[in-house]
């Protein structure tokens, strides 16, 4: 049996990738950003998931406004990098793990959730910079990925609460599958900001910070939070954090936080990132488990004193 061993969210802005591909990373300003990320990129090292499910969007690269699907899981192969604006990072191909996301469109589906189904697809920095803040820039990346692509760009999106229940469902997708494998599925986007318009800039550190607390102790409250509040209190943008909440319906109702970071700003945009661990141990092959690799995190946290929450 399959099992989703952890949860983790990270924002997605496009310049955090940008400062990767120009090596910027060790300037003051982005320092600051990708120190949060260190120690998560240890506890992924440590989790050594076997395949990641990436919940994303996609900012017209794989999509344009003639087409866009609400739900789109990747089943292909392969899936090249591309981009707006800058054009394709150079970050190596994502491999997909076509059976096993086979296996999620037919439950998923047939668990009344109507995803459409991408045997081609790219994939953009809504599913790279994450990728990067949690493996590093290695030459290929460690595991195959499965993006699920969310319409968060052109209104109508999924609500809240749909896409807290589609988690429940990839969950139960997961666990049914035959082979032996530890899964990790990311939530990404946010939080708050927004990209234009007369409050371009606006950054709500209260609603990040209340937003990360219940994602821990309390998601099904996240769930009620309507389109207009996302977009009133945590700006236009801020709506993809709806994705988070896939990730938080595919764990288990009470789950181990074992790190969060929030720094403001990175260009526009609140940068909020957070793990959550499943208490049931991940199995198998030897590995260390998941929930270990947390330990040592909140062990290294309450020492620093520093990797909680910084705004
Ligand atoms: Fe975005």
């Amino acid at each position: 049996m399959a099992r989703i061993i952890a949860g983790v969210a990270s924002s997605h802005v496009p310049a955090i990738g940008a400062a990767i591909d120009n090596k910027q990373t060790e300037e003051p300003y982005w320092k600051r950003v990708f120190s949060g990320f260190e120690k998560s990129k240890q506890w992924m090292a440590d989790a050594k998931p076997d395949v990641a499910i990436v919940v994303y969007n996609d900012h017209a690269s794989a999509f344009s406004v003639e087409v866009v699907p609400t739900f789109a899981l990747g089943c292909a192969a392969e899936f090249p990098p591309a981009d707006e604006g800058w054009g394709p990072r150079p970050v190596p191909v994502v491999q997909g793990h076509p059976e096993l996301a086979s296996h999620i469109a037919q439950s998923v589906i047939l668990d009344e959730f109507d995803l459409t189904i991408c045997n081609k697809m790219e994939v953009d920095h809504g599913l790279t910079v994450p990728m990067n803040l949690l493996f590093g820039s290695p030459k290929a990346w460690p595991c195959p990925v499965i993006p699920l692509a969310v319409n968060v760009v052109l209104y109508p999106p999924p609500t809240a609460h749909r896409c807290y229940m589609l988690g429940k469902a990839i969950r139960k997708a997961v666990e049914s599958y035959k082979d032996d494998l530890n899964v990790v599925i990311f939530g990404t986007g946010g939080m708050s900001h927004q990209i234009s318009g007369p409050r371009a800039g606006l950054i709500n550190s209260k609603f990040d910070k209340a937003f990360l607390d219940n994602l821990t102790k309390d998601p099904k409250k996240l769930t009620r939070i309507s389109h207009l509040e996302f977009m009133r209190e945590a700006g236009a943008e801020g709506i993809e954090m709806v994705m988070w909440l896939i990730m938080r319906g595919a764990l288990d109702d009470k789950v181990d936080e074992v790190y969060r970071f929030y720094t403001v700003p990175a260009s526009n945009t609140a940068v909020g990132h957070i793990i959550l661990e499943n208490r049931r141990r991940a199995a198998g092959k030897g590995r260390k488990p998941a929930a270990k690799a947390g330990s040592k995190l909140k062990r290294a946290a309450a020492r620093a004193k520093v990797h909680r929450v910084r705004s």
